[in-house]
Order: C-alpha cells, then sequence, then structure tokens
C-alpha cells in the first residue's frame, strides 16, 4: 500500500524565512509529492544596504517572522488543527530550554503552543547548517519545540542536500537517479563540486573555492558597480544590455585556475582584477557598468563550464545535476544544457528557476529521504559549519 506521508520544513539558514508543507506518497518510480504550502519572506532588501546579508538583522527577521509564516502554511496546507489541552510545566519549561536566550521566539512560540495543534503532520524537518548560525538556530530552536510539544519525529537536514535533491524534482515527482552523480553547488556561501560514487554512499567533495564563493563574488562586484543585493541578478541584467549592444573594448577578465588540473576554484583573483579596472575610471558611467559586468559574467561562469567539463572527464558520472542560487544564471544554464549534448548518457538535471535561491520546499523533498535518521528535540543544534 502507498502510504502518505506530510513534512513540515523550516528553512533558515541565511537571509530568507521559509515554511513549507509537502506530502509524498512513495512510487516504484521514486516519490510522488505535492507542495500544500509554501511560505516564504525574503528579507533581501532589508540586507541591501548593508551589501550582503547582516547575521544579527537575519536571526532578527527570523524571529519576527517565523511564527506567522507557520501559521500561514498550516492555513494554507488546510493542516486540520485541534485545541491543545494547556501546556503542562514541563513542556514550558522545556520550550524555555530549547529556546535558550532566545526571549522572542519563546513568547511566541509558547503562546501558538497553547492553544493548537495540527491532527496529522507525520515529521518535521529543519535545516541544521551549513549557514549564519544565529540564523539557523532560530529555525532549529523553533523546530525543535514544535516537535517536542506537538510530539511528532524530527529531522534536521544538511542545506547543501536540500540544493541538490531540488535539483532532482520536476514539480510532482522525484525520480531514482543513478550513481554515480556529479553535482556542482554554486551559492553564496559555497562552489564545490560533490561527488556520489554509488547508492548508500555520502557525498563527498572533490574540489572548492578556494576563496570566495561565485555567488559572494557577484555581490561584491555589484556592490563595486554601485548595483545592489543580491549582486547575481542585477550583474546579469546590466551584461545583458552590454551584450545586445555589442561588443566591448575591455580586455577580458581572467579565468582563474582553469589552466590547471584541479576542481577547485578561486574568484578572489577575478575580484581584484575588477577592482582595479572600476578604479580606473573616474566616474562610471551606465555603458561601461554593463561592459564591466558582462566581462565579470563571461570568465565567472566560463570558469564554472570549464570546470564541470573537467569534473565530467575525469569522475565519469552517470547523473549531473546542477544546485544552489547561482544556479538561477541564465549563462550557466544555457552552457550547461549545451554541456548536456556533448555527454548524452549522463542524465542532466537542472533546477526550476523559481526553486533554485534558499526555500524550505527542498527541505522538505530532503527530509523525505532522511526519514529514517531522526534527531532528539531536546539536543538537535545547528551546526554553521555543517559538511556533507
Ligand atoms: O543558495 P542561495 O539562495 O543562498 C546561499 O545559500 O548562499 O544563493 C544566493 C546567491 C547570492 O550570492 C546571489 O547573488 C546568487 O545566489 N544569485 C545569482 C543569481 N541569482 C542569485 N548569481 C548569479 N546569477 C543569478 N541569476
Ligand atoms: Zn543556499
Amino acid at each position: 500500500m502507498n502510504i502518505k506521508k506530510t513534512i513540515l520544513a523550516i528553512e533558515t539558514s541565511c537571509d530568507e524565512t521559509a515554511v513549507a508543507i509537502v506530502s509524498f506518497v512513495k512510487r516504484d518510480n521514486g516519490v510522488d509529492y505535492k507542495v500544500l504550502a509554501h511560505a516564504l519572506y525574503s528579507q533581501a532588501e532589508k540586507h541591501a544596504v548593508y551589501g550582503g546579508v547582516y547575521p544579527s538583522l537575519a536571526k532578527r527577521e527570523h524571529q519576527k517572522n517565523i511564527i506567522p509564516l507557520l501559521k500561514i502554511a498550516l492555513k494554507e496546507a488546510g493542516i486540520e488543527m485541534e485545541k491543545k489541552k494547556v501546556l503542562s510545566q514541563e513542556e514550558k519549561d522545556s520550550v524555555e530550554d530549547m529556546c535558550g536566550q532566545d526571549e522572542t521566539l519563546k513568547d511566541v512560540l509558547l503562546q501558538m503552543l497553547e492553544y493548537e495543534r495540527p491532527k496529522i503532520l507525520d515529521y518535521i524537518a529543519v535545516t541544521r547548517g551549513p549557514g549564519l548560525a544565529p540564523a539557523l538556530w532560530v529555525g532549529v530552536n523553533a523546530a525543535r519545540s514544535l516537535a517536542f510539544v506537538w510530539d511528532i519525529p524530527l529531522i534536521g537536514i544538511n542545506h547543501m542536500i536540500g540544493h541538490i535533491v531540488i535539483g532532482f524534482a520536476n514539480g510532482e515527482n522525484i525520480p531514482v537517479v543513478e550513481t554515480p552523480i556529479l553535482a556542482v553547488l554554486v551559492s553564496g556561501g559555497h562552489t564545490e563540486f560533490v561527488f556520489k560514487k554509488k547508492s548508500g554512499d555520502n557525498y563527498e567533495k572533490i574540489g572548492e573555492t578556494l576563496d570566495d564563493a561565485l555567488g559572494e563574488s557577484f555581490d561584491k562586484v555589484a556592490r563595486m558597480l554601485g548595483l545592489g543585493y543580491p549582486g547575481g541578478p542585477r550583474i546579469s541584467e546590466y551584461a545583458t544590455r552590454s551584450r545586445i549592444r555589442g561588443k566591448t573594448d575591455l580586455i577580458p577578465f581572467p579565468r582563474p585556475l582553469t589552466q590547471k588540473d584541479t576542481l577547485n576554484f578561486s574568484y578572489s583573483g577575478l575580484k581584484t582584477a575588477v577592482r582595479r579596472v572600476v578604479e580606473s575610471y573616474e566616474k562610471l558611467e551606465e555603458h561601461t557598468k554593463e561592459d564591466i559586468a558582462r566581462e565579470f559574467e563571461d570568465a565567472a561562469i566560463e570558469t564554472v563550464l570549464k570546470k564541470t567539463q573537467y569534473a565530467i572527464e575525469t569522475h565519469k558520472p552517470k547523473t549531473f545535476v546542477l544546485g544552489g542560487g547561482v544556479a538561477a544564471n541564465t549563462l550557466l544554464r544555457e552552457g550547461l544544457t549545451n554541456m548536456q549534448k556533448i555527454y548524452p548518457d549522463i542524465a542532466f538535471y537542472i533546477p526550476d528557476c523559481a526553486l533554485t535561491t534558499d526555500n524550505a520546499v527542498m527541505i522538505a523533498l530532503s527530509a523525505w529521504f532522511e526519514r529514517g535518521n531522526l534527531s532528539d528535540p531536546l539536543t538537535l543544534s545547528a551546526n554553521a559549519k555543517e559538511s556533507l
């Protein structure tokens, strides 16, 4: 019999507060799923003045928004709630312990928990890392408290696994994928290749950035050009205008580490090269900004494409998947779509643009595969540096 399971997931690792509720039915060809609710609040605009994510602001925003989003998600998913008897002193004390110093979260949580609980919810999942510690803790503490008081099994999820799993999902099904699997993960905090040799193995990191992450370099260059945060989409917008206009007079930027047989990346040299050019102008006209954005994007993305090809040649995967916020980049997506033609025997998975940046659906989907690996609500902790 195909049993239906429903998972509520929470994501607060960076500057997106997100709650999703997803139902699953196992099939022979994988698992069918339905997103019942997807409540997300992006703080990006609030961080824009800092040109990047400001951790204590992220924490405050998560504290303020997590419970309202949870209530919206429960309602949107049509999860039936029943009246909860008054909380016991033990339950109150435990929530207080789990929230630690976090008085704001404790108060809103206790208020909510005091009067209702979901009738049917099979698991609660939460991102435990990697990410910004103060931000992660808000989600982890909320999830622990909910799981404890509602007596629902808790699953801690690695954020980067979420970025991989969402790549396999097609909107209604996650197929069984063949190993070996090669993933390239490109986000604001990560730029790495991970490899899973056979089913049951963990993902192993086979290459990573030695300095800046790819998304971070987009954000930093956007800041130099005064384009705002997040930089990725802004840089692409400017670069596209330059391409439409035609040739540029700029000398192309270096393609870092592409001459060497390595799967590691380095983006700080490219960033410095951009800075030098920016500083050579007394005043940056719009068309110069557009040309710089274009040359930067060409160099940054060509590097990923070259390295990906090298990783494919050396590791011979059957499945390739792209993940992380920079997966929304059109140039990267087009480059990989073309590469797919060179390797017809490899299944390429490129995620739906709408779900490339941080969200809780990816955490719920990962939790389906991790449901045999439960966490104790009293002891689960956030791990800012968690590896795969
Ligand atoms: O995965 P994500 O939402 O958060 C982290 O876990 O870091 O990734 C955010 C990053 C930001 O650096 C943002 O500038 C970048 O992804 N990004 C892009 C694009 N959209 C978002 N970079 C390049 N091109 C894009 N279209
Ligand atoms: Zn992310």
